[in-house]
């Protein structure tokens, strides 16, 4: 069993649970996701790894409330339990000899583009992180953020915070201004990490999204989070979960993103009966 030794409310619908599993905790690398099961008849869903200790044996994962099982995580209490939690899976990401970067998170995916920003800070990188939320109370790990990058910048889309705009705004001013970037990291919904593609194509800026499709066993077997990457077909789980922005098709991911929407919403109306 994998205990919950903390738990934080981020924001209304955000959560960040630390969970007791020093095997993991041992080998997991920023961009490597693990898979978890609340107990014995749950269902298994992926969590990118927000960050680990090592010396404590403890992985953090943040979750959004989106769904049946992450509602049901999110009434856990440190001190509860979780049957399974498997991993380090997937590739980590390759950051090393990157000098100068901009990561960029939309929403709950900034709880994947923080340890990215930490171990390029570690790495002795310049890191710019532009970080954007639906509005201010949707707003994550501002502090965490601004220990590690060299520019923080944090934009709603209704101005809540006093700085109103999108992530592709500020990128863009930053290339225009003349930020030389190594690579871009961009990390949240599909069409923000498309936008931030499409973005950055005309510059010849190397791209890196994580995608985040629907999983089911994370070893390559099921085929449930197979991807088109350069006109390939690839699996989030072994080849990924992190792909050229530039080569990825958005329009098929968000199309298969899209195919249980409704057994989705019929299980969460069970749930709430
Ligand atoms: Fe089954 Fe990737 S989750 S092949």
């Amino acid at each position: 069993m994998y205990r919950i030794v903390k738990k934080r409310v981020l924001n209304p619908s955000v959560v960040l649970m630390e969970i007791e599993a020093p095997m993991v905790a041992r080998k997991a690398e920023p961009g490597q996701f693990i898979i978890l099961r609340i107990d014995e008849f749950g269902e298994r869903i992926p969590l990118t790894v927000a960050d680990f200790d090592r010396e404590k044996g403890t992985v953090t994962i943040i979750f959004q409330l989106v769904g049946t099982t992450t509602k049901q995580l999110s009434a856990l209490e440190e001190g509860d339990a979780l049957v399974d939690f498997v991993g380090p899976l997937g590739v980590a990401s390759h950051l090393e000899g990157l000098k100068k970067v901009a990561v960029v998170g939309g929403g709950v995916g900034c709880a994947i583009a923080y340890p990215q920003a930490k171990k390029l800070h570690a790495l002795g990188a310049q890191v710019d992180v532009i970080a954007g939320f639906r509005n201010r109370e949707l707003i994550i790990l501002e502090e965490e953020f601004a220990k590690v990058a060299t520019r923080f910048f944090c934009t709603t889309d209704d101005g809540s915070n006093g700085n109103k705009g999108f992530v592709t705004d500020v990128l863009r001013g930053l290339i225009e201004e003349g930020a030389a970037y190594d690579a871009v990291i961009a990390i949240g919904p599909l069409v923000m990490m498309r936008a931030v593609s499409e973005l950055t194509r005309p510059y010849g800026i190397r791209t890196v999204v994580s995608m985040n499709p629907i999983m089911i066993d994370g070893t390559g077997m099921c085929g449930g989070c197979r991807l088109t990457v350069g006109g390939e077909t690839k699996f989030a789980c072994v080849d990924g979960p992190e792909f050229d922005g530039h080569q990825v098709d958005f329009d098929e991911a968000i199309r298969r993103g899209r195919v249980f929407a409704s057994q989705e919403k019929e299980s969460l109306r069970e749930h709430e009966c």
